[in-house]
């Protein structure tokens, strides 16, 4: 377990710069598996789930390796397996693309159910729906996923029932190899599968409408390797944000795509909290005691339900009584649970939260259960009055590239501890 102690109320200010999209990373590393020949990915973010894949793909033979710092080279070569490493592959959500890929790759596939956030039910039957559409047969036995099919051909349409991020981008892998034209509608709209679009594009496939609800893909016999850079991510930029306005500092971000960001910058400029945008920088200030707001997760473009812990965590700070609303998760309010011993007052009724805003937290020792979970917990630890014990932080690790190191980095004081 990871573990940081946290000397509270600081002020973070300075420049910070924002790393890779987890989410584009996590779908491209395993898409250049569909290509012949070698591809180069940058801005690659230095998060655990990335090593862990990486792993992953070494086990199935291909090579890879770090060029420089954030440059990956996948070279596909020697891929000589289509059932992925049961283990590895459960430390971690985003394993189970290797199911459209390695489907695409050899007909069959052979995958554990993935690991990652304990978030509520996370059904993949969606995934399972849209293999049998493209004319695979999928299973589930023993904890294994298992696909195949003889041959995989022929136009085919496919609705999704709910927006999913994982089953859409799914789909894109298993279906850009195949002969004939597939059409995902009620794809779900994100600026990381228009990530994967391009990247899939460079190397030779054919897919449009990616950022639309309808997804249009020509399969085409081959593809080759590129080089392509990864977007930014958002859900980092959203959680630096946050953690600005919190700690009432003044911070700017760089490398950001605002655009991605419109929702977060709207709640916290109805809290009351200052944003500049310029390009891709965006400086985030706060010196008050923010407004109470209320949120409803909802897909991208709506308010993203990976910014709900962090904003909901400024929220146990703000003047008067906000109302958060997760219609994406079950359970994706622990870190509520855990601010109530740093002094918040929270009442959770099934999806709502109902918070109370008071003056200021005090310091306390929480866990965090999630990724955005323990990023919340830390900002407010920076916030509150006092010191704090965050345990938990490897989930944090899993998904933001060294984001106790960036809050140093602007005058926070937080300490690994061993
Ligand atoms: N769903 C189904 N059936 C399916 C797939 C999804 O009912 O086959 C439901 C889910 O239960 C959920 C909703 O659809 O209610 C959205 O699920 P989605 O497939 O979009 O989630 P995911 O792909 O498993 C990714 C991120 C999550 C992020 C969600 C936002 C990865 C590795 N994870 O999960 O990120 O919250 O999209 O929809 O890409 C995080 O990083 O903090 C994290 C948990």
């Amino acid at each position: 377990m990871t573990c940081l102690r946290v000397r509270g109320q600081t002020r973070l200010t300075g420049t910070v710069s924002v790393g890779g999209s987890k989410y584009s990373a996590l779908s491209i590393i395993p898409a250049a598996l569909l290509a012949d020949t070698p591809s180069t990915i940058e801005n690659v973010p230095d998060i655990s789930d990335v090593a862990v894949f990486a792993e992953i793909l070494r086990q199935l033979g291909a090579k890879v390796e770090y060029t420089r710092q954030g440059w990956m080279t996948i070279d596909p070569s020697g891929l000589n397996s289509w059932v992925a490493d049961q283990l590895l592959v459960k430390r971690m959500r985003a394993s189970y693309y290797l199911l459209g890929v390695l489907l695409a790759r050899f007909g069959k596939a052979e995958v554990a159910l993935p690991g990652g956030d304990d978030i509520g039910p996370r059904p993949i039957d969606q995934h399972l729906k849209g293999f049998r559409a493209l004319g695979a047969e999928a299973s589930i036995e023993h904890g294994l996923v298992k696909v195949q099919a003889d041959r995989l051909a022929g136009n085919h349409s496919i609705y999704l029932d709910v927006l999913t991020v994982g089953a859409t981008i799914n789909l894109m892998l298993a279906s850009v190899l195949k002969e004939g034209t597939t059409i995902i509608s009620n794809a779900y709209r994100g600026p990381f599968i228009v990530d994967l679009a391009n990247f899939l594009n460079a190397m030779g496939a054919r897919v449009l409408g990616a950022g639309t609800e309808t997804i249009r893909i020509q399969g085409v016999p081959k593809l080759h390797g590129c080089r392509h850079a990864i977007i930014s991510d958002q859900s980092e930029a959203a959680t630096l944000m946050v953690a600005a306005a919190m700690t009432r500092g003044d911070v700017t971000l760089l490398n950001t795509i605002p655009d991605h960001l419109e929702s977060i910058i709207a709640k916290l400029q109805e809290a009351g909290v200052t944003i500049d945008q310029c390009e891709d920088k965006i400086r985030v200030r706060c010196d008050r005691r923010v407004s109470a707001v209320n949120v409803k997760t909802l897909p991208l473009p709506g308010f993203f339900t990976d910014f709900q812990a962090p904003m909901s965590a400024l929220l146990t700070t703000a003047d008067g009584i906000s109302m958060v609303t997760e219609t994406i998760w079950d359970e994706r309010f622990e870190h509520l649970n855990q601010l109530v011993r740093m002094g918040a007052q929270v009442r959770i009724d099934g999806r709502t939260a109902i918070i109370q805003g008071v003056p200021y937290l005090t310091g306390a020792e929480v866990h965090g259960t999630d990724l955005r979970a323990s990023a919340a917990l830390l900002i407010a630890a920076m916030a509150a009055r006092g010191e704090s014990i965050v345990t938990g932080f490897e989930h944090a690790d899993r998904g933001y590239e060294r984001l106790d190191e960036k809050f140093r980095s602007l005058g926070a004081q937080i300490e690994r501890l061993p």
